[in-house]
């Protein structure tokens, strides 16, 4: 059902940019996504996206066309950084789409960086990547790890919270986020009284970390866990009874539109910070969720899949402003701005990383499921070059 859904798209996508015309170019796109392992699921959702928005943008494309080629990339830099070759060095693609894992992304840095091939990352929030080892080959229209954290140290030492306990998987992406809740909580006056960085994969049971962190008696906990971990997490911190005395928070990620409704009740009263909430209410965000749910059995597009969308109408939007030209598509990828289903974007010159809202919400359990209602929205959140020299 679901294989037959994306070939329709395809389809459709075809038929829409041919339009019987023969093709001026062919710009090929390597997508580089977890379709295994603990991110399989958010995977998944970006090539949904990916396909929704050659869909709906496609058109724009003339007598251009897209074609796309994809690959595996589990949460493994090593093979991740072979197969990226293969699509740059064999399959001569024009542009590489994707990467989830902030360790995935780094480990491919210096590759694509000497390339001459521009990646469009649609997830991996790893800070450097558009800070000190910034490239002119790398554009993110997804987030940074610090982008998505800072606003929300700021916003709960502002509700008085003054300890709280941090908890994340132990990698990069897991760090930085913490790192960048510390700054701001402890530039307000708040303390971290403890941490713990489980291993991302294989952490079956969160129990013993739980243990010790409820044993500080703080204020809050506040986490970053995204994927299979985030339901996982969720599920057991509901099931020990401790959101019960200690409320928790975090990166949205946990709390993920394309996987809250499997935590249920068990998400009840989390409020979490992200550049995406399905409850947006713009034309943009509502053509988006409609086109989403009609193509996939109903399911609601999260930020994952808002991710994809938006990477492809970047990489569209680049062929438009460069008409057909492929040398002069390169630059122009750094220079899109759209209002997509998340609110206004545009991509920062200095560092390449997207700038954009990021929105506070709470989740709520009525009437047998999880709602999500914005309690804040921090505008146009741009991050400083941080050691980014072009
Ligand atoms: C990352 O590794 O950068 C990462 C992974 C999953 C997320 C967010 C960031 O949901």
């Amino acid at each position: 059902m679901k294989r037959r859904t994306a070939l329709a798209l395809a389809t459709a996508v075809g038929v829409a940019l041919t339009g019987g015309l023969a093709a001026a170019e062919e710009y090929k796109v390597g997508v580089l996504l977890p379709f295994s392992g603990v991110y399989a699921g958010l995977g998944a959702h970006i090539e949904n996206g990916f396909k929704l928005g050659l869909e709906h943008f496609g058109a724009d494309l003339g007598d251009n066309t897209i074609t796309t080629i994809r690959a595996d990339t589990e949460a493994n830099p090593g093979s991740t950084l072979a197969k990226s070759k293969k699509m740059v060095l064999q399959d001569k693609a024009d542009v590489l789409v994707g990467i989830v894992s902030s360790a995935v992304l780094g480990g491919m840095r210096d590759f694509i960086h000497n390339s001459g091939t521009p990646l469009v990352v649609a997830n991996a929030g790893n800070n450097d990547m558009t800070g000190v080892k910034c490239s002119p080959n790398i554009i993110r229209v997804s987030f940074s790890n610090a982008q998505i954290n800072r606003p929300m140290g700021t916003w709960l030492a502002k509700q008085g919270k003054k300890k709280v306990y941090l908890m994340a998987p132990d990698y990069a992406a897991g760090h930085q986020m913490m790192e960048a809740f510390r700054k701001t909580f402890t530039e307000a006056g708040g303390e971290i009284i403890g941490e713990a960085y489980p291993p991302l994969q294989g952490t079956k049971d969160y129990g013993p970390y739980l243990t010790a962190a409820k044993a500080t008696n703080p204020d809050a906990i506040y986490v970053f866990f995204a994927g299979g971990a985030a339901i996982t997490f969720v599920k057991q911190y509901h099931g020990f009874g401790i959101g019960k005395d200690i409320p928790l928070y975090g990166a949205g990620f946990l709390t993920s539109a394309a996987y809250v409704h499997v935590q249920g009740e068990a998400a009840d009263g989390t409020v979490a910070s992200l550049h995406y909430v399905p409850a947006i209410d713009t034309p943009e965000n509502k053509r988006f969720q409609e086109g989403y749910q009609a193509a996939y059995e109903g399911k609601l597009g999260s930020e994952f899949a808002v991710q994809g969308y938006d990477a492809a109408r970047l990489i569209i939007e680049a062929i438009k402003a460069s008409g057909g030209d492929k040398a002069a598509f390169k630059a122009a990828l750094s220079k899109v701005s759209f209002s997509g289903p998340r609110g206004p974007l545009r991509i920062d010159p200095a560092t390449n990383n997207v700038v954009q809202n990021i929105y506070v919400f709470k989740n709520e359990f009525k009437d047998g499921k999880i709602v999500q209602t914005v309690l804040d929205t921090a505008t146009d959140v741009q991050d400083a070059p941080n050691g980014c020299a072009m």
